[in-house]
């Protein structure tokens, strides 16, 4: 009885709360436009800088300028425009702690059609609550109305991988390269989207493996593909870690060993191929550089490399294809 009770009064006390937040004046959003003339007169510079951009371009039918200007994304205004205007009075605005879920909600409301934003609900950075505007400005005119260019603008939250890209082997990211096109963050992610199903490496020396890292592809290998197509063979020979996953020897960012390599050689080789009676070990004082026998061509420069040369993949027809040599 007493929980009935409880309950009850609850609901009242609800209901009265509901009667209360819908008295006019108090609603946090006030429903009327008050137009985007009278917000020009107290935020000259963002009318500025949204003018110039392209959802002020009339010619686009569904742009903010087709609809409700400075109000499509700041909401209806007039309570903000009566009062003389002021932080948290009648408008939504992209603040720090403004909920990232909120903010991009703003902008979803148009741009769920948006071919890049097909899967942003399954996206990492959704899932993180990094909203629109942590990467995007719309008051502005930037290429795609970015904040900051790549790669700073993601540098900017992943230092880690700025370290990466600042070793001595790497994708070339941070170079304006004049004869390649120019390769970007998002030349291999999809920032906004993007999942991949790839499965985990069974018998991989990496640690972190496999998972939806919002690549371009479904699976790193055809990433890879896409610009290194060659390695894709087919081959006679395949090398079977090649074959599975490049990253089973490659690093995607950058590696203090040349050719993004994971280590060096020939532990690359050795993580994998454990093969006794082969040249493979350190010389010794007996088996020299310039000493006799199988001595030569051990551990020196290219070490397993020096032989095995073809690593990704044979088509030369018999044994020395099979292992590689040739
Ligand atoms: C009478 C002057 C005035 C008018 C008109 C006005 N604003 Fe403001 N607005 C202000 C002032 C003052 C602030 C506080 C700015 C500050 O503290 O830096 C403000 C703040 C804002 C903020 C930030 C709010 C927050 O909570 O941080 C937004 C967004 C904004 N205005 C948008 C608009 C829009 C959109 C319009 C038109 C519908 C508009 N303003 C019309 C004066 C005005
Ligand atoms: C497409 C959505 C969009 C439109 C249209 C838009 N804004 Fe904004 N506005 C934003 C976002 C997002 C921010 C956060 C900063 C940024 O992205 O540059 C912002 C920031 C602001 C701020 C600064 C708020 C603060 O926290 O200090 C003001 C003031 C403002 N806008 C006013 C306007 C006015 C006036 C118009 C119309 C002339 C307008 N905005 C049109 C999305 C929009
Ligand atoms: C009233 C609808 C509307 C709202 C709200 C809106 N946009 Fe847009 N936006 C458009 C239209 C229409 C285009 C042009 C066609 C296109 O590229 O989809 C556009 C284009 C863009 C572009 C491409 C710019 C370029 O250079 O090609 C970006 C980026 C963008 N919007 C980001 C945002 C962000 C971020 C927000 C939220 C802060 C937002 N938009 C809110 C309608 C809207
Ligand atoms: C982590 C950073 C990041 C976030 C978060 C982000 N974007 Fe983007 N956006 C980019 C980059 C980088 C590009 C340009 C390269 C590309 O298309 O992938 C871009 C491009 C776009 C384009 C233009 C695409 C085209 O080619 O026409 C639109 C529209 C857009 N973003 C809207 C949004 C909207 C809306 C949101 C929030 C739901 C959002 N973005 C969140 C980084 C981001
Ligand atoms: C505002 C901060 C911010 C910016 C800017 C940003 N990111 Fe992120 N990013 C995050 C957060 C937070 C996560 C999720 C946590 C994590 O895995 O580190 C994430 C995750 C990722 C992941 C997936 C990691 C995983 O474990 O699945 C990739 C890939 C990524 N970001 C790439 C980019 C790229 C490329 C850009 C630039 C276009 C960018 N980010 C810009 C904050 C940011
Ligand atoms: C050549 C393609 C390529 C380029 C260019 C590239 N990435 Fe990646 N990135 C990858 C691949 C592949 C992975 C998955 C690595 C894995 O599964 O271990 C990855 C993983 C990530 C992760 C997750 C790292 C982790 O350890 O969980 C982040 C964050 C990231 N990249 C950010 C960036 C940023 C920022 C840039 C631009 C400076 C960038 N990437 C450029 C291919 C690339
Ligand atoms: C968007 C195109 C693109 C994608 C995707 C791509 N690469 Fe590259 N890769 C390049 C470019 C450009 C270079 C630099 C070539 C040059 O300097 O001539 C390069 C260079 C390399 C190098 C040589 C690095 C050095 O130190 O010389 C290796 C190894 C490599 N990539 C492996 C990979 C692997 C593994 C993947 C998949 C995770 C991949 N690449 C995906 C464009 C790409
Ligand atoms: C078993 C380890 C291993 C795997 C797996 C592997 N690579 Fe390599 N990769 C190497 C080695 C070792 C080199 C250096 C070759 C040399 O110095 O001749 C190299 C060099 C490269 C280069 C730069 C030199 C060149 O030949 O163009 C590219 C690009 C490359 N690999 C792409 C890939 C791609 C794409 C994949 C996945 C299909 C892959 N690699 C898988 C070991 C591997
Ligand atoms: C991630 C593990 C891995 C790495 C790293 C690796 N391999 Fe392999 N390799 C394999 C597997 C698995 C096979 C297939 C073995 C089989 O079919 O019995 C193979 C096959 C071979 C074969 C053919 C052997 C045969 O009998 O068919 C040669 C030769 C070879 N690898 C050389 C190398 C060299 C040289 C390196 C270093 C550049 C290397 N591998 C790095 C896993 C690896
Ligand atoms: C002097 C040239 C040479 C060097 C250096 C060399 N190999 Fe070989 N390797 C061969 C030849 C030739 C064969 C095929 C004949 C045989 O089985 O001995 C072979 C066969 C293999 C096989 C397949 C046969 C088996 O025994 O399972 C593997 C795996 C292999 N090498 C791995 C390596 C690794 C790992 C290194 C570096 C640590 C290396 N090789 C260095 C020439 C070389």
């Amino acid at each position: 009885m007493r929980r009935i009770i409880f309950f009850l009064s609850l609901l009242l006390l609800s209901g009265a709360f509901l009667l209360f937040l819908s008295l006019p004046g108090n609603t946090a959003e006030n429903r009327g436009y008050a137009g985007s003339e009278s917000c020009k007169d107290c935020h000259e510079d963002y009318d500025q800088s949204y003018r110039i951009s392209v959802h002020a371009k009339k010619a686009i039918p569904g742009a903010p300028a087709n609809r409700q200007e400075c109000e499509s994304c700041h909401g209806p205004g007039s309570q903000h425009v009566e009062e003389g205007g002021g932080r948290g009075i009648g408008v939504f605005a992209f603040t720090r702690n403004a909920e990232g879920r909120a903010k991009s909600g703003k902008c979803i409301s148009c741009h769920e059609e948006s071919k890049v934003l097909a899967f942003w609900n399954m996206n990492r950075h959704s899932t993180a609550d990094v909203s629109c505007d942590d990467c995007h400005s719309v008051h502005g005119r930037k290429e795609n109305l970015l904040k900051t260019e790549e790669p700073d603008l993601c540098f900017g939250c992943h230092r880690d991988i700025r370290f990466q890209t600042n070793k001595q082997s790497r994708h070339p990211v941070n170079e304006k390269m004049v004869t390649h096109q120019k390769l970007t963050c998002s030349s291999c992610h999809d920032t906004m989207g993007g999942f991949s199903t790839e499965p985990v490496g069974a018998f991989s020396i990496r640690t972190s493996f496999g998972t939806n890292k919002m690549i371009r592809a479904d699976a790193v290998n055809e990433l890879c593909f896409k610009c290194h197509a060659e390695k894709r063979g087919p081959f006679a020979w395949e090398h079977a870690p090649a074959a599975e996953n490049c990253l089973h020897c490659h690093e995607p960012h950058g590696s203090n060993h040349s050719n993004l390599l994971v280590t060096k050689q020939p532990l690359l080789c050795r993580n994998c191929h454990d093969i006794p009676l082969h040249p493979s070990q350190p010389y010794t004082s007996f088996q020299r550089f310039l000493g006799t026998g199988g001595g030569k061509n051990r551990f020196i420069g290219r070490s397993c490399l020096n032989c095995h040369q073809n690593i990704h993949g044979s088509n030369f027809p018999g044994e020395a294809g099979h292992v590689f040599v040739r």
